[in-house]
Formats: structure tokens, sequence, C-alpha cells
């Protein structure tokens, strides 16, 4: 036995052997120096979130907080420093109270030209621009989350040089400038785009239908002004569209109402006008759908029926007139009916679909009567008409 053991012992000896020692680059130099240099620019009173990134432990791939390397180069391919989150450095304060970590984001970031995935979010406090030369550098990235700090600037007009995006995350900052042109020219394969709550300023870029993989869509509470692209009809795997609180105006698109995906849309609170599209109404998809607060004028598209299934139907707010339709009380399930503030008028029909609505659903419109609403219809032929 022992004869044959020995050179198997041997041969598992040598493999062990080379398998640690190939088992991870060390860090690559730059790279650490970029890392500390990141470091530097961001202020970090409480947490002590970098002790693990010291010179007694000089290898960043190897336990330095945030930092994942590719094991065969050495390079860093991640960087994630997120304020909220369940990390337990993290939950000892609890959840952030008006951010734990201030500065600024250094252009050395610019030098971690392997990244694929960049996330410094949720600080509260972080300030200063985008760093100019972060698309033209990181050309590899995939994944870049800057939510929830306060960045100020423009977002980098060549943003589309990072051409393998499909994570763009820089809501809730104080952004200000256009959407630059590059991003739906050439961020073919974003899935997630998120720059809401910013003071962006600017029309919708008019080719945004390009961006084919887009499934989110949200750039709510900004300064957007202009039309709606008719373009964006062309995403088929849009689900969510949040266009909401910006200055948008002219019509909605027919055509919205025809995405083959698209399952929440927000337009409430823009500048829009025109009469509301039957499509939207008639979607079999589209379960939330808020058009309150614009100038849409018209009357409600009598176009539902046993498979309208609306979680939110909000278009309270508006200018629509003329009676409620007929074929709403055949909808097989209305969630959340806002139809106030409106110039409607006539009787409300009685029915499955509104047994669970309240007056202030129809309040403040021309001449609405009937349950839920205190005022009785009078005329005995106006009953029956609803
Ligand atoms: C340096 O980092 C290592 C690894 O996380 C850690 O164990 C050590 O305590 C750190 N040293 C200092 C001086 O912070
Ligand atoms: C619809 O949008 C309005 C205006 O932004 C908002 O106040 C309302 O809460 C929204 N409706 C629903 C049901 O979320």
């Amino acid at each position: 036995m022992a004869p044959l053991l020995a050179p198997l012992f041997l041969l598992l000896l040598l493999l062990s052997a080379t398998s640690s020692s190939s088992s991870g680059s060390s860090c690559s130099p730059s790279d650490r120096a970029a890392l500390l240099s990141v470091r530097s620019s961001l202020v970090d009173p409480y947490l002590s979130l970098f002790s693990s990134w010291n010179s007694s432990n000089p290898d960043c791939c190897r336990s330095w907080y945030g930092v994942a390397c590719d094991p065969s180069t050495g390079r860093v391919v991640d960087l994630s420093l997120r304020g909220e989150s369940t990390d337990p450095i993290l939950t000892r304060f609890g959840r952030s109270s008006g951010g734990l970590m201030s500065g600024s984001l250094s252009p050395s970031l610019c030098a971690l030209s392997s990244l694929t995935s960049l996330v410094i979010a949720d600080w509260k406090q972080i300030s200063g621009p985008i760093p100019s030369c972060l698309p033209s550098s990181l050309r590899s990235l995939r994944h870049l989350d800057l939510v929830g700090n306060r960045l100020t600037g423009p977002i980098p007009p060549d943003v589309g040089a990072m051409s393998s995006l499909r994570v763009l995350n820089l809501a809730d900052n104080l952004l200000t400038g256009p959407i630059p042109s590059s991003l739906s020219a050439r961020l073919l394969d974003l899935r997630h785009l998120d720059l809401s709550n910013n003071r962006l300023t600017g029309p919708l870029p008019w080719d945004l239908g390009s961006l084919r993989m887009l499934s989110r869509a949200l750039l709510s509470r900004n300064q957007l002004s202009g039309p709606l692209p008719p373009s964006l009809s062309d995403l088929n795997r849009l689900a969510d569209l949040d266009l909401s609180s910006n200055q948008l105006s002219g019509a909605i698109p027919a055509a919205y109402g025809s995405m083959p995906v698209l399952s929440t849309l927000n337009l409430d609170c823009n500048r829009l006008s025109g009469p509301i599209p039957a499509t939207l109404l008639a979607s079999r998809g589209i379960g939330i759908l808020n058009l309150s607060r614009n100038a849409l004028e018209g009357a409600v598209p009598d176009v539902f029926g046993q498979r309208s299934y609306f979680m939110v139907l909000d278009l309270s707010h508006n200018s629509l007139s003329g009676r409620l339709p007929a074929t709403l009380r055949s909808a097989a399930y209305i969630g959340h009916l806002d139809l106030s503030h409106n110039r409607l008028c006539g009787p409300i029909p009685a029915g499955s679909p509104f047994d669970h609505l309240e007056a202030a659903s129809f309040a403040d419109n021309d001449c609405l009567c009937g349950a839920p609403l205190p005022k009785p219809c009078r005329a005995a032929g106006e009953q029956q008409l609803g």
C-alpha cells in the first residue's frame, strides 16, 4: 500500500501548492494606489469602513472592505460601498440617519479600468461631480450605481461610452443639465435606467426607444420638458415607465397602450394635454396607471371589460368631461380609482368595481351624482342612463 500511496500524496501536495499560489494574483499596484486615493477623498468619521484598507494588509484583493478582484489578473472588478445595507458594519448605526460618509468621488476611480461594477450609494452626503473621465475610462462597466448622494453637475455627456452598462442608477442626487444624447444612442444593453429625483432639464431623448433591452425607465421628479417620445412604444421589454413630476407636455402617444409588457405607467404631475388614448384603458397589461395632475380633456374612453384589471387608475386633477363610461361597471377589478377634480357629469354606475370606493374618488366634478357621493341623482332618466 505505502509504495502506491506515496506518489499520490506527493501529487496532491503539488496540486494544492500550485492551486494556492494561483488562487489570486495579488492586487495590481496601480489599482491599490487608485483605491487609496478614492478613500482619501471620502470622509468616514463614524464607521471606520476603510480600516481593512491598510498597509499591513497590502493585497487589496484580500479582505479589503467592498473590493473584489479578478483572481487571474489581480485587477479590481467590483467596488461596492453602500450606505444602507444589512452589513453589520452599518447596522450598528441603524438606518443611516442623514448620512454616515461625506466627501467626493475621486477621479482616481477612472484608473480602476477593469471595474465591471461600481456602487457608491446611499451615503446622502457625498457631493461634487461625477468624475468626467469615468465613461471613457471604465469601458467594462456593467453596473453603475451612485444613488442617494448629493452629486452635482451634469451626467457626463459621453456616458454612452460605457456601452456595456446594464444598470445605470443615478437617482436621488442633485444632477443638472440634460439627459445626454449618447445615452440613448449607445447604451444599447441597458436594462435598468433610474435618473429619478434630480434636477435634470431639457427634453427626453427622442430615440430613447432604441434601448431595446430596457425594462425599467424611471425619470420622475426632474424638470424634463417637451413631448413624450413616440419611440418609447418600441420598447418590447419595458415593464415600468415613470415620468411623473416633470414638465412634459403634448399628447400621450396612443402606441403606449400597445406595449407588450408595460405594467406600470406613471405620467402624473406633468403638463400633458389632449385626450386619454383608449389604448391605455383597454390595455391588458397596464395595472397601474396614474395620469393625475395634467391637462387631459375629453371623455374617459368607454373601453373597459371583463379583462380590465387595475390596481391603480388615477385620472384625478384633469379636465375630463362627459359621463362615466358605462363599461367601467364590467371591469374585473379596480383597486384604487380616482376621478376626482375633473368636469365629469351624470350618475356613478352601481356595481362591484364601485362597491368599495369612497366619495373622495369622485369629489369635485361638475355634476356627478349617486352613491357614494352624498348628492342623489334627481332625474329618473339620469339613473337609467348610468
Ligand atoms: C488591517 O487590515 C486587516 C485585514 O482586515 C485587519 O485585520 C487589521 O486589523 C488592519 N490593521 C489596522 C491597523 O487597522
Ligand atoms: C398619482 O399621482 C398623484 C400626483 O403625483 C399622486 O398624488 C397620487 O398619490 C398618485 N396616485 C396613486 C394612487 O398613487
